[in-house]
């Protein structure tokens, strides 16, 4: 298993593409391809492989100076539950310091609240609604990464 930073607009980030509507739109009925991606070139795109086939995503999106926020962190359904995510999430912490990021902030799905809390990240809002379904708002300080 590899995890690594891929090129927007890549082969790589074709697949992730594919990934991100498989696990986040088509359970909720809508399709990532509806929406504007064109901003996304900025971000950085985290990207697990195996056997050369994209099985985890994760994105980082700069909002400040300071603050970059979590987004569209997926794992593909039949490696749920195997700490891919727990990883994947590790990774990103580490690229987000080094780049000088001191907070990362995200949006997390209501059922997605216990993974974060074990990975230390904090609720900061009430309960709110994305995509049609309950969210809350969750940050981590990057100082107390482990
Ligand atoms: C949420 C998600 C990214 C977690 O990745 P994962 O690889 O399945 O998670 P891990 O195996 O690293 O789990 C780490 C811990 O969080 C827990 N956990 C993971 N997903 C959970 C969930 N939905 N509800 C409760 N606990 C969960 C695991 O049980 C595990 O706990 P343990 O260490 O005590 O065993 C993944 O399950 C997923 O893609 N879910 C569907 C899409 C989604 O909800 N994305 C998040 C949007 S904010």
């Amino acid at each position: 298993m590899d995890i690594r930073i891929i090129e927007p607009l890549s082969e790589e980030y074709r697949q992730s593409l594919e990934l991100r509507d498989n696990i986040l739109r088509k359970p909720l009925g809508l399709s990532l391809f509806n929406e504007n991606l064109d901003n996304e070139v900025n971000d950085i795109h985290i990207g697990v492989f195996l056997d050369c086939q994209i099985i985890g995503i994760l994105i980082l999106t700069p909002l400040s100076p300071d603050t970059v926020k979590m987004r569209q962190v997926a794992v593909r359904e039949d490696f749920q539950g195997k700490g891919i995510g727990t990883r994947m999430v590790r990774f990103a912490e580490e690229i987000a310091k080094k780049q000088g990021f001191k907070r990362i902030v995200l949006n997390a799905r209501k059922t997605a609240v216990p993974f974060y809390r074990k990975l230390f990240y904090d609720i900061l809002s009430d309960e709110f609604t994305e995509v049609g379904i309950p969210h809350y708002k969750m940050s981590k300080n990057l100082s107390q990464s482990i």
